[in-house]
Protein backbone atom coordinates (compact mmCIF):
# COMPACT_ATOMS: atom_id res chain seq x y z
CA UNK A 1 0.00 0.00 0.00
CA UNK A 2 1.43 3.11 -0.33
CA UNK A 3 0.90 6.66 0.58
CA UNK A 4 -1.51 7.41 -2.46
CA UNK A 5 -3.71 5.03 -2.56
CA UNK A 6 -4.20 6.20 0.95
CA UNK A 7 -3.35 9.57 0.48
CA UNK A 8 -4.43 12.98 2.02
CA UNK A 9 -7.88 14.83 0.43
CA UNK A 10 -7.04 17.63 -2.00
CA UNK A 11 -8.03 20.26 0.62
CA UNK A 12 -5.84 18.54 3.65
CA UNK A 13 -3.06 18.39 1.07
CA UNK A 14 -3.49 21.74 0.71
CA UNK A 15 -3.78 23.04 4.28
CA UNK A 16 -0.56 20.12 5.54
CA UNK A 17 1.54 21.96 2.57
CA UNK A 18 0.84 25.41 3.90
CA UNK A 19 1.11 24.69 7.47
CA UNK A 20 4.21 22.17 7.70
CA UNK A 21 6.35 25.19 8.47
CA UNK A 22 4.33 26.48 11.23
CA UNK A 23 3.18 23.23 12.76
CA UNK A 24 7.03 21.92 12.69
CA UNK A 25 8.09 24.69 14.75
CA UNK A 26 5.80 23.91 17.49
CA UNK A 27 5.32 20.18 16.86
CA UNK A 28 7.40 19.74 20.17
CA UNK A 29 5.33 21.58 22.42
CA UNK A 30 2.43 20.12 20.50
CA UNK A 31 3.26 16.74 21.04
CA UNK A 32 4.34 17.72 24.58
CA UNK A 33 1.17 18.94 26.08
CA UNK A 34 -1.05 16.32 24.60
CA UNK A 35 0.86 13.85 26.45
CA UNK A 36 0.29 16.51 29.46
CA UNK A 37 -3.32 16.48 28.80
CA UNK A 38 -3.57 12.43 28.42
CA UNK A 39 -1.56 11.87 31.43
CA UNK A 40 -3.49 14.90 33.32
CA UNK A 41 -6.86 12.06 32.47
CA UNK A 42 -5.10 8.94 32.33
CA UNK A 43 -2.51 9.08 35.04
CA UNK A 44 -2.23 4.83 34.58
CA UNK A 45 -1.03 5.33 31.12
CA UNK A 46 2.00 7.09 32.22
CA UNK A 47 3.00 4.78 34.89
CA UNK A 48 1.86 1.43 32.89
CA UNK A 49 2.28 1.52 29.57
CA UNK A 50 4.54 4.36 28.74
CA UNK A 51 8.68 4.65 29.13
CA UNK A 52 8.42 7.06 32.51
CA UNK A 53 12.43 7.71 31.80
CA UNK A 54 11.78 8.62 27.91
CA UNK A 55 8.95 10.80 29.15
CA UNK A 56 10.97 12.64 31.44
CA UNK A 57 13.84 13.39 28.91
CA UNK A 58 11.81 14.47 26.37
CA UNK A 59 12.52 11.56 24.00
CA UNK A 60 9.33 10.12 23.72
CA UNK A 61 7.82 13.48 22.90
CA UNK A 62 10.29 14.28 20.06
CA UNK A 63 9.39 11.00 18.68
CA UNK A 64 5.81 11.06 18.42
CA UNK A 65 6.65 14.93 16.96
CA UNK A 66 9.45 13.79 14.18
CA UNK A 67 6.83 11.10 13.25
CA UNK A 68 4.09 12.86 12.85
CA UNK A 69 5.74 15.74 11.12
CA UNK A 70 8.23 13.84 9.02
CA UNK A 71 5.02 11.70 7.61
CA UNK A 72 2.87 15.02 6.79
CA UNK A 73 6.10 16.35 4.68
CA UNK A 74 6.50 12.70 3.19
CA UNK A 75 2.47 13.14 2.14
CA UNK A 76 3.08 15.95 0.62
CA UNK A 77 6.42 15.63 -1.21
CA UNK A 78 7.05 12.07 -1.52
CA UNK A 79 3.09 10.19 -1.87
CA UNK A 80 5.13 7.55 -3.20
CA UNK A 81 6.68 6.36 -0.54
CA UNK A 82 5.46 2.61 1.24
CA UNK A 83 3.58 3.59 4.11
CA UNK A 84 4.46 -0.08 5.79
CA UNK A 85 8.24 0.44 5.56
CA UNK A 86 7.86 4.01 7.55
CA UNK A 87 5.71 2.50 10.15
CA UNK A 88 7.02 -0.80 10.28
CA UNK A 89 9.40 0.31 13.52
CA UNK A 90 6.12 1.86 15.33
CA UNK A 91 4.45 -0.72 14.87
CA UNK A 92 6.54 -3.51 16.35
CA UNK A 93 7.18 -1.40 19.62
CA UNK A 94 3.12 -0.44 19.51
CA UNK A 95 2.63 -4.61 19.61
CA UNK A 96 5.11 -5.21 22.37
CA UNK A 97 4.09 -3.07 24.39
CA UNK A 98 0.50 -3.74 24.25
CA UNK A 99 -1.44 -0.52 22.14
CA UNK A 100 -4.69 -1.14 21.48
CA UNK A 101 -6.96 0.19 18.63
CA UNK A 102 -8.79 2.09 21.47
CA UNK A 103 -6.33 4.02 22.50
CA UNK A 104 -5.62 5.91 18.93
CA UNK A 105 -9.06 8.01 19.18
CA UNK A 106 -7.61 8.41 23.18
CA UNK A 107 -4.35 9.84 21.60
CA UNK A 108 -6.40 11.64 18.76
CA UNK A 109 -8.40 13.79 21.03
CA UNK A 110 -5.47 14.74 22.56
CA UNK A 111 -3.37 16.02 20.15
CA UNK A 112 -6.07 18.06 18.40
CA UNK A 113 -6.67 19.57 21.88
CA UNK A 114 -2.68 20.32 21.76
CA UNK A 115 -2.90 21.75 17.86
CA UNK A 116 -5.87 24.10 19.31
CA UNK A 117 -4.34 25.52 22.36
CA UNK A 118 -0.63 25.62 21.23
CA UNK A 119 -1.51 27.26 17.26
CA UNK A 120 -4.22 29.66 19.05
CA UNK A 121 -5.86 31.52 16.37
CA UNK A 122 -3.52 29.90 13.42
CA UNK A 123 -5.53 26.38 14.54
CA UNK A 124 -7.82 27.11 11.57
CA UNK A 125 -10.93 23.80 11.01
CA UNK A 126 -9.11 23.56 7.75
CA UNK A 127 -5.59 23.00 9.34
CA UNK A 128 -6.74 21.10 12.42
CA UNK A 129 -8.98 18.59 9.92
CA UNK A 130 -5.79 18.13 7.75
CA UNK A 131 -3.50 16.79 10.36
CA UNK A 132 -5.89 15.04 11.95
CA UNK A 133 -5.96 13.56 8.28
CA UNK A 134 -2.67 13.11 8.53
CA UNK A 135 -2.65 11.30 12.39
CA UNK A 136 -5.79 8.98 11.19
CA UNK A 137 -3.27 8.06 7.85
CA UNK A 138 -0.96 7.03 10.07
CA UNK A 139 -3.19 5.28 12.62
CA UNK A 140 -4.87 3.43 10.65
CA UNK A 141 -1.71 2.01 8.87
CA UNK A 142 -0.68 1.28 12.29
CA UNK A 143 -3.63 -0.05 13.66
CA UNK A 144 -4.27 -2.49 10.81
CA UNK A 145 -0.24 -3.86 10.63
CA UNK A 146 -0.44 -3.82 14.57
CA UNK A 147 -3.52 -6.31 14.50
CA UNK A 148 -1.84 -8.68 11.44
CA UNK A 149 1.55 -8.89 13.95
CA UNK A 150 -0.56 -9.53 17.07
CA UNK A 151 -2.35 -12.19 15.30
CA UNK A 152 0.68 -13.76 13.84
CA UNK A 153 2.06 -13.20 17.32
CA UNK A 154 -0.93 -15.57 18.76
CA UNK A 155 -1.56 -12.06 21.37
CA UNK A 156 -5.19 -11.89 22.05
CA UNK A 157 -6.56 -9.16 24.56
CA UNK A 158 -5.91 -10.21 27.89
CA UNK A 159 -2.85 -13.09 26.97
CA UNK A 160 -0.15 -10.52 26.13
CA UNK A 161 2.61 -10.68 28.87
CA UNK A 162 3.50 -14.29 29.77
CA UNK A 163 5.56 -15.13 32.60
CA UNK A 164 9.05 -16.25 32.46
CA UNK A 165 11.53 -16.94 35.53
CA UNK A 166 14.70 -16.41 36.25
CA UNK A 167 16.96 -19.33 36.07
CA UNK A 168 21.05 -17.86 35.66
CA UNK A 169 22.32 -14.50 36.48
CA UNK A 170 25.59 -13.69 34.35
CA UNK A 171 28.10 -11.00 34.51
CA UNK A 172 29.28 -10.19 31.17
CA UNK A 173 31.07 -7.23 32.34
CA UNK A 174 31.05 -4.51 34.32
CA UNK A 175 27.76 -3.29 34.27
CA UNK A 176 26.35 -5.74 32.67
CA UNK A 177 24.25 -8.91 33.80
CA UNK A 178 22.55 -11.33 31.27
CA UNK A 179 19.05 -13.50 33.06
CA UNK A 180 18.57 -16.72 31.37
CA UNK A 181 14.63 -16.86 31.17
CA UNK A 182 12.30 -20.08 31.22
CA UNK A 183 8.73 -20.45 30.51
CA UNK A 184 7.04 -20.23 34.22
CA UNK A 185 3.58 -21.70 32.26
CA UNK A 186 3.25 -23.42 29.78
CA UNK A 187 4.03 -21.15 26.83
CA UNK A 188 4.35 -22.55 23.71
CA UNK A 189 8.43 -21.96 22.61
CA UNK A 190 8.41 -18.66 21.37
CA UNK A 191 9.73 -18.32 18.15
CA UNK A 192 11.82 -15.19 17.11
CA UNK A 193 14.01 -14.39 14.22
CA UNK A 194 17.72 -13.17 15.08
CA UNK A 195 17.24 -9.63 15.72
CA UNK A 196 14.04 -9.61 17.74
CA UNK A 197 13.62 -7.58 20.98
CA UNK A 198 11.31 -7.94 23.67
CA UNK A 199 9.36 -6.11 25.67
CA UNK A 200 9.89 -6.63 29.50
CA UNK A 201 7.42 -4.92 31.90
CA UNK A 202 8.99 -4.69 35.89
CA UNK A 203 7.15 -3.49 38.98
CA UNK A 204 8.97 -0.09 39.63
CA UNK A 205 6.84 0.60 42.94
CA UNK A 206 3.48 -0.21 44.83
CA UNK A 207 1.41 1.13 41.73
CA UNK A 208 3.67 1.08 38.37
CA UNK A 209 5.12 -0.77 35.84
CA UNK A 210 7.70 0.19 33.50
CA UNK A 211 8.62 -1.46 30.54
CA UNK A 212 11.80 -1.84 28.42
CA UNK A 213 12.77 -3.61 25.09
CA UNK A 214 15.25 -5.91 25.50
CA UNK A 215 17.29 -7.73 22.15
CA UNK A 216 17.51 -11.00 22.62
CA UNK A 217 21.09 -12.62 23.06
CA UNK A 218 20.30 -15.92 22.17
CA UNK A 219 20.00 -17.53 19.60
CA UNK A 220 16.36 -18.86 18.28
CA UNK A 221 15.72 -22.27 18.79
CA UNK A 222 16.25 -23.06 22.49
CA UNK A 223 13.71 -23.55 24.93
CA UNK A 224 14.94 -20.58 27.29
CA UNK A 225 15.50 -16.90 26.45
CA UNK A 226 18.34 -14.45 27.26
CA UNK A 227 18.59 -10.81 27.66
CA UNK A 228 21.92 -8.88 28.38
CA UNK A 229 21.41 -5.73 30.33
CA UNK A 230 23.98 -2.51 30.92
CA UNK A 231 22.79 -1.06 34.29
CA UNK A 232 22.06 2.75 33.52
CA UNK A 233 23.78 4.34 36.88
CA UNK A 234 25.07 8.13 35.25
CA UNK A 235 26.32 10.19 37.44
CA UNK A 236 24.02 13.00 38.32
CA UNK A 237 21.26 11.25 36.98
CA UNK A 238 18.24 9.25 38.05
CA UNK A 239 19.53 5.50 38.03
CA UNK A 240 17.46 3.79 35.12
CA UNK A 241 14.34 2.76 36.67
CA UNK A 242 13.97 -1.32 34.62
CA UNK A 243 17.65 -2.15 34.42
CA UNK A 244 17.86 -1.35 38.33
CA UNK A 245 15.33 -3.40 38.94
CA UNK A 246 17.04 -6.54 36.82
CA UNK A 247 20.13 -5.68 38.13
CA UNK A 248 19.57 -5.03 41.55
CA UNK A 249 15.83 -6.71 42.81
CA UNK A 250 15.33 -10.01 39.98
CA UNK A 251 16.95 -12.80 41.64
CA UNK A 252 16.81 -16.37 40.57
CA UNK A 253 13.34 -17.64 40.65
CA UNK A 254 11.71 -14.08 40.08
CA UNK A 255 9.24 -14.02 37.29
CA UNK A 256 9.27 -11.16 34.58
CA UNK A 257 6.66 -10.10 32.33
CA UNK A 258 7.69 -10.92 28.78
CA UNK A 259 5.60 -9.49 25.64
CA UNK A 260 6.36 -12.11 22.34
CA UNK A 261 9.52 -11.09 20.47
CA UNK A 262 9.00 -8.22 18.10
CA UNK A 263 11.22 -6.39 15.80
CA UNK A 264 11.87 -5.75 12.14
CA UNK A 265 15.48 -5.53 11.99
CA UNK A 266 16.19 -9.04 11.78
CA UNK A 267 18.95 -10.83 9.99
CA UNK A 268 18.15 -11.26 6.03
CA UNK A 269 18.13 -14.96 5.07
CA UNK A 270 20.20 -14.25 1.74
CA UNK A 271 23.76 -15.58 0.64
CA UNK A 272 24.66 -11.48 1.10
CA UNK A 273 28.00 -10.97 2.96
CA UNK A 274 27.31 -9.44 6.05
CA UNK A 275 28.74 -6.81 8.56
CA UNK A 276 27.89 -6.45 12.25
CA UNK A 277 28.77 -3.34 13.52
CA UNK A 278 28.26 -2.27 17.44
CA UNK A 279 29.38 -0.59 20.42
CA UNK A 280 28.80 -1.48 23.79
CA UNK A 281 25.68 -3.60 24.83
CA UNK A 282 24.53 -2.80 21.53
CA UNK A 283 26.43 -6.02 20.34
CA UNK A 284 22.84 -8.43 21.83
CA UNK A 285 21.22 -8.79 18.60
CA UNK A 286 24.45 -10.17 16.77
CA UNK A 287 25.03 -12.37 19.36
CA UNK A 288 21.53 -13.76 18.32
CA UNK A 289 22.34 -13.12 14.45
CA UNK A 290 25.94 -14.84 14.72
CA UNK A 291 24.56 -17.65 16.87
CA UNK A 292 21.98 -18.19 14.36
CA UNK A 293 24.16 -18.36 11.68
CA UNK A 294 26.91 -20.66 13.68
CA UNK A 295 23.87 -22.98 14.26
CA UNK A 296 23.04 -23.08 10.92
CA UNK A 297 26.78 -23.50 9.22
CA UNK A 298 26.21 -20.74 7.31
CA UNK A 299 29.35 -20.04 4.96
CA UNK A 300 28.78 -16.54 4.41
CA UNK A 301 31.23 -13.72 4.88
CA UNK A 302 30.60 -12.14 8.55
CA UNK A 303 32.47 -9.40 9.45
CA UNK A 304 31.73 -8.05 12.81
CA UNK A 305 33.60 -4.70 14.20
CA UNK A 306 32.96 -4.08 18.01
CA UNK A 307 33.87 -0.65 19.47
CA UNK A 308 33.91 -0.45 23.76
CA UNK A 309 35.68 1.64 26.03
CA UNK A 310 37.44 -1.31 26.96
CA UNK A 311 37.91 -5.08 28.11
CA UNK A 312 36.37 -4.37 31.02
CA UNK A 313 33.38 -3.16 29.26
CA UNK A 314 33.22 -5.14 26.56
CA UNK A 315 30.15 -8.18 27.10
CA UNK A 316 29.94 -11.06 25.38
CA UNK A 317 33.41 -10.97 23.77
CA UNK A 318 34.46 -14.55 24.12
CA UNK A 319 31.58 -15.89 23.26
CA UNK A 320 30.85 -13.76 20.10
CA UNK A 321 34.95 -14.80 19.08
CA UNK A 322 34.00 -18.75 19.47
CA UNK A 323 31.02 -18.12 17.21
CA UNK A 324 32.62 -16.36 14.63
CA UNK A 325 35.46 -18.99 14.52
CA UNK A 326 32.67 -21.55 14.03
CA UNK A 327 32.01 -19.61 10.58
CA UNK A 328 34.11 -20.68 8.20
CA UNK A 329 33.93 -17.15 6.43
CA UNK A 330 33.52 -15.36 10.01
CA UNK A 331 36.19 -12.63 11.66
CA UNK A 332 35.97 -9.84 14.06
CA UNK A 333 37.48 -6.89 14.36
CA UNK A 334 37.90 -4.88 17.70
CA UNK A 335 38.49 -0.98 18.10
CA UNK A 336 38.71 0.32 22.35
CA UNK A 337 38.56 3.42 23.19
CA UNK A 338 39.97 3.68 26.99
CA UNK A 339 38.39 7.80 27.48
CA UNK A 340 36.72 6.42 30.68
CA UNK A 341 36.13 9.92 31.81
CA UNK A 342 34.36 10.56 28.36
CA UNK A 343 30.18 11.15 28.54
CA UNK A 344 29.11 8.10 26.40
CA UNK A 345 28.29 9.75 23.12
CA UNK A 346 31.89 11.95 23.41
CA UNK A 347 33.99 8.71 22.91
CA UNK A 348 33.39 7.16 19.85
CA UNK A 349 36.80 6.38 17.67
CA UNK A 350 36.46 5.91 14.02
CA UNK A 351 36.12 2.88 12.43
CA UNK A 352 38.07 3.07 9.08
CA UNK A 353 36.02 0.43 6.74
CA UNK A 354 38.43 1.18 4.01
CA UNK A 355 41.06 -1.38 4.99
CA UNK A 356 37.93 -4.16 5.63
CA UNK A 357 37.79 -5.23 2.00
CA UNK A 358 33.86 -5.54 2.08
CA UNK A 359 32.64 -8.12 -0.63
CA UNK A 360 30.17 -6.53 -3.46
CA UNK A 361 26.47 -7.10 -2.02
CA UNK A 362 27.39 -6.81 2.14
CA UNK A 363 25.06 -5.95 4.46
CA UNK A 364 25.71 -3.91 7.23
CA UNK A 365 23.88 -4.01 10.32
CA UNK A 366 24.49 -1.46 13.09
CA UNK A 367 23.81 -1.42 16.74
CA UNK A 368 24.95 1.13 19.59
CA UNK A 369 24.14 5.64 21.05
CA UNK A 370 22.42 7.67 17.60
CA UNK A 371 25.90 9.40 17.84
CA UNK A 372 27.52 6.22 16.64
CA UNK A 373 24.75 4.98 13.95
CA UNK A 374 25.25 8.40 12.05
CA UNK A 375 28.70 8.36 12.09
CA UNK A 376 29.67 4.65 11.29
CA UNK A 377 26.57 5.11 8.67
CA UNK A 378 28.27 8.05 7.12
CA UNK A 379 31.86 5.66 6.98
CA UNK A 380 30.19 3.20 5.13
CA UNK A 381 28.59 5.07 2.46
CA UNK A 382 31.65 6.55 2.49
CA UNK A 383 33.74 2.95 2.15
CA UNK A 384 31.30 2.28 -0.99
CA UNK A 385 28.21 1.02 0.84
CA UNK A 386 24.92 1.69 -0.90
CA UNK A 387 22.72 2.99 1.92
CA UNK A 388 19.94 1.03 0.95
CA UNK A 389 22.00 -1.98 2.37
CA UNK A 390 22.86 -0.13 6.24
CA UNK A 391 19.83 -1.88 8.36
CA UNK A 392 20.20 0.04 12.05
CA UNK A 393 18.91 -0.77 15.63
CA UNK A 394 18.44 2.04 18.17
CA UNK A 395 18.24 0.98 22.03
CA UNK A 396 15.50 4.13 22.28
CA UNK A 397 12.77 6.24 20.45
CA UNK A 398 14.54 7.02 17.09
CA UNK A 399 15.41 10.18 17.36
CA UNK A 400 17.17 9.91 13.77
CA UNK A 401 15.65 8.15 10.44
CA UNK A 402 18.47 7.85 8.24
CA UNK A 403 18.42 10.08 5.17
CA UNK A 404 17.38 7.86 2.50
C1 LIG B 1 14.74 -2.29 20.36
C2 LIG B 1 15.53 -2.05 21.63
C3 LIG B 1 16.44 -3.00 22.07
C4 LIG B 1 17.17 -2.79 23.24
N1 LIG B 1 18.06 -3.74 23.65
C5 LIG B 1 18.80 -3.54 24.77
C6 LIG B 1 19.76 -4.53 25.21
O1 LIG B 1 19.92 -5.59 24.58
N2 LIG B 1 20.47 -4.27 26.35
C7 LIG B 1 20.31 -3.10 27.06
O2 LIG B 1 20.98 -2.93 28.09
N3 LIG B 1 19.43 -2.15 26.65
C8 LIG B 1 18.66 -2.35 25.54
N4 LIG B 1 17.75 -1.40 25.15
C9 LIG B 1 17.55 -0.20 26.01
C10 LIG B 1 16.52 -0.53 27.11
O3 LIG B 1 15.26 -0.74 26.52
C11 LIG B 1 16.36 0.60 28.13
O4 LIG B 1 16.14 1.81 27.45
C12 LIG B 1 17.56 0.74 29.05
O5 LIG B 1 17.77 -0.47 29.77
C13 LIG B 1 17.32 1.86 30.06
O6 LIG B 1 16.13 1.63 30.76
P1 LIG B 1 16.03 2.03 32.30
O7 LIG B 1 14.62 1.81 32.72
O8 LIG B 1 17.08 1.38 33.09
O9 LIG B 1 16.34 3.56 32.27
P2 LIG B 1 15.26 4.81 32.22
O10 LIG B 1 14.58 4.83 33.57
O11 LIG B 1 14.46 4.59 31.03
O12 LIG B 1 16.22 5.99 32.10
C14 LIG B 1 16.96 6.20 30.89
C15 LIG B 1 17.89 7.37 31.06
O13 LIG B 1 17.12 8.55 31.26
C16 LIG B 1 17.57 9.19 32.42
N5 LIG B 1 16.44 9.82 33.14
C17 LIG B 1 15.33 9.19 33.61
N6 LIG B 1 14.54 10.06 34.25
C18 LIG B 1 15.17 11.27 34.17
C19 LIG B 1 14.87 12.55 34.63
N7 LIG B 1 13.77 12.80 35.33
N8 LIG B 1 15.76 13.53 34.35
C20 LIG B 1 16.90 13.30 33.66
N9 LIG B 1 17.24 12.09 33.20
C21 LIG B 1 16.39 11.10 33.45
C22 LIG B 1 18.19 8.12 33.30
O14 LIG B 1 19.17 8.65 34.17
C23 LIG B 1 18.81 7.21 32.28
O15 LIG B 1 20.12 7.61 31.95
C24 LIG B 1 17.00 -1.60 23.98
C25 LIG B 1 16.07 -0.63 23.54
C26 LIG B 1 15.35 -0.85 22.38
C27 LIG B 1 14.35 0.18 21.94
C1 LIG C 1 -0.71 7.85 14.64
C2 LIG C 1 -0.51 7.56 15.93
C3 LIG C 1 0.82 7.27 16.56
C4 LIG C 1 2.08 7.57 16.14
C5 LIG C 1 2.51 8.31 14.88
C6 LIG C 1 3.01 7.05 17.12
C7 LIG C 1 4.38 7.15 17.04
C8 LIG C 1 5.26 6.52 17.89
C9 LIG C 1 6.69 6.54 17.74
C10 LIG C 1 7.47 7.28 16.62
C11 LIG C 1 7.22 5.80 18.74
C12 LIG C 1 8.71 5.52 18.99
C13 LIG C 1 9.07 4.26 18.21
C14 LIG C 1 10.55 3.96 18.30
O1 LIG C 1 11.33 4.55 17.57
O2 LIG C 1 10.93 3.13 19.12
C15 LIG C 1 6.11 5.31 19.55
C16 LIG C 1 6.23 4.53 20.68
C17 LIG C 1 5.20 4.31 21.56
N1 LIG C 1 3.88 4.63 21.37
FE1 LIG C 1 3.08 5.49 19.74
N2 LIG C 1 2.29 6.46 18.12
C18 LIG C 1 0.96 6.58 17.82
C19 LIG C 1 -0.09 6.11 18.58
C20 LIG C 1 0.04 5.58 19.84
C21 LIG C 1 -1.07 5.20 20.69
C22 LIG C 1 -2.54 5.29 20.32
C23 LIG C 1 -0.53 4.75 21.87
C24 LIG C 1 -1.29 4.27 23.10
C25 LIG C 1 -1.69 5.04 24.05
C26 LIG C 1 0.91 4.81 21.73
C27 LIG C 1 1.81 4.41 22.69
C28 LIG C 1 3.17 4.27 22.48
C29 LIG C 1 4.08 3.70 23.46
C30 LIG C 1 3.70 3.18 24.86
C31 LIG C 1 5.35 3.70 22.87
C32 LIG C 1 6.66 3.24 23.50
C33 LIG C 1 7.03 4.36 24.42
C34 LIG C 1 8.39 4.41 24.90
O3 LIG C 1 9.07 3.38 24.91
O4 LIG C 1 8.78 5.52 25.26
N3 LIG C 1 1.22 5.32 20.51
N4 LIG C 1 4.93 5.77 19.00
Amino acid sequence: MTLEASGLSASARDAVAESLHVVGEAIQQIAAESYASLFGERPDLLHRLFNRGNQATGEQQAALANGLAGFAALLVHRPYIDVRTVLERIAHKHVSVGVTPQQYELIHHHLMAAFRSVLGDAATERLVSGWSEVYWIMGRALVRREAELGAQLGIEAGLHWRSWQVVQRTTEAHGILSLLLEPADEWPPDHFLPGQYVSVAVPVDDDSFQIRQYSLSCAPGARRLRITVELLDRPGRPAGEVSAYLHHTARLGTQLLLSPPCGEVTLDDSDSPLLFVSYGVGITPFVSMTGHLARANSARPVTHVHVDRGALHHAHRFEMEDLLERLPNGRGVLVYDDLQSAPADARRPPVDFSGLSLGPGTLAYLCGPTSFLVRTRAALVQAGLAPGAIRYEVFGPELWSAPS
